[in-house]
């Protein structure tokens, strides 16, 4: 719907990706985090990321033009007069399950869709939270959000045929990307594949099988991937890999879900990878 107005909640990696597309297809964004250093560093991301396109040839439009369609906070209510709203907040049940609990009391428009960015959490455990879980729907986007082209949707059993063809046009059309469906699974069908390889690949440098820049050149030039799933751990943040694994594990009980001591004890010391600075590369 070329009409949407939009509103992001979490300007991390995700968040400031999906503001960045919705502005380049030239919708009104606001966007909100709880952090305001974060909303600094997200807004200097999209102008970032706006110029490495201009410079590519692959941004229609002027960056200056764009950034004025956005406007940042760190309140709730900036995003009342939003039609659709797609939350980017941290992998974690208890935080996403409140934020739509709050949702719900500060939203006034009924049609409002709340899609969420979730990476593996059942949509139907957040829409649960909400008056209207009809409205609710898993709008799942790849990192990075400007160049990768695949959308997954994920209706929770209770969301409505509108609001799926709502979300599905805007995605295909207003965004251009490719959208394919999922039944609400954790991990839904990306990450159900995708983590438990990023997992043994982690096991791989934890038992000392091999280093991970070999691990890396092996699936690089061994099987043509565009990095390899220790680079791409860092690049997703290892956070939300653990995160991801134990919605995996907590829904399907298999032991190649579980995350790896090493991978808990990166993230307990804070080594998340490129947002940290550090993970399994030293990023400076
Ligand atoms: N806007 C538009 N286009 C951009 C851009 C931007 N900001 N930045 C880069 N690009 C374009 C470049 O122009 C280039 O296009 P061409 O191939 O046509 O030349 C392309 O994107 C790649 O950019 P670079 O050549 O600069 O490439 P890079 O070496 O920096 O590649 C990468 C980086 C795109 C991340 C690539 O390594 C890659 O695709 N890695 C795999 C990423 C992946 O698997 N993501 C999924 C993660 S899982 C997930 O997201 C789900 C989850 O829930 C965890
Ligand atoms: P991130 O850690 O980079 O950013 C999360 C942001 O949410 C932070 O800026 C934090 O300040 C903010 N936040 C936390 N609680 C909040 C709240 N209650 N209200 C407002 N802001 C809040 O995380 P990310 O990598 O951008 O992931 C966001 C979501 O997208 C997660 O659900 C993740 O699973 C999913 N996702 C991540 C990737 C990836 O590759 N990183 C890919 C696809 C989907």
């Amino acid at each position: 719907m070329p009409g949407e107005s939009i509103g992001v909640i979490g300007c991390g990696t995700m968040g400031a990706g999906i503001v960045e597309v919705c502005a380049r297809a030239g919708l009104q964004v606001a966007v909100v985090d709880q952090d305001l250093e974060v909303l600094e560093s997200g807004r200097d991301r999209i102008r970032a990321s706006l110029e490495r396109a201009r410079t590519a040839r692959k941004l229609e439009g002027d960056p200056g033009k764009i950034m004025s369609r956005i406007s940042f906070s760190s309140d709730l209510k900036h995003l009342v007069s939003a039609s659709m709203i797609f939350e980017a907040i941290i992998e974690e049940e208890n935080s996403k399950r409140e934020l739509f609990t709050t949702l719900a009391e500060v939203l006034t428009d009924p049609d409002t869709v709340l899609a969420t960015n979730t990476s593996s959490i059942p949509i139907m455990k957040l829409a649960a939270q909400t008056t209207n879980p009809g409205n609710v729907i898993g709008i799942h986007f790849f990192n990075p959000v400007p160049v990768m082209s695949l959308v997954e949707l994920v209706p929770s059993l209770l969301t409505d045929e509108a609001t799926i063809r709502r979300a599905e046009a805007f995605v295909s059309e207003t965004l251009g990307k490719n959208v394919i469906r999922s039944q609400d699974r954790a991990g839904f069908v990306v990450n159900a594949l995708l983590i438990p390889y990023l997992l043994s690949a982690i096991r791989m440098v934890e038992s000392g099988f091999a280093s991970s820049e070999d691990i890396d050149t092996g699936m690089i030039e061994g099987c043509r991937h565009p990095m390899g799933p220790l680079a791409l751990a860092d690049l997703i943040g290892l956070d939300t890999v653990m995160a991801v694994s134990e919605s995996l594990y907590e829904e399907f009980r298999e032991a190649h879900y579980s995350p790896p001591p090493l991978l808990s004890r990166m993230v307990q010391a804070g080594l998340t990878g490129r947002k940290a600075g550090r993970g399994f590369y030293d990023y400076g």
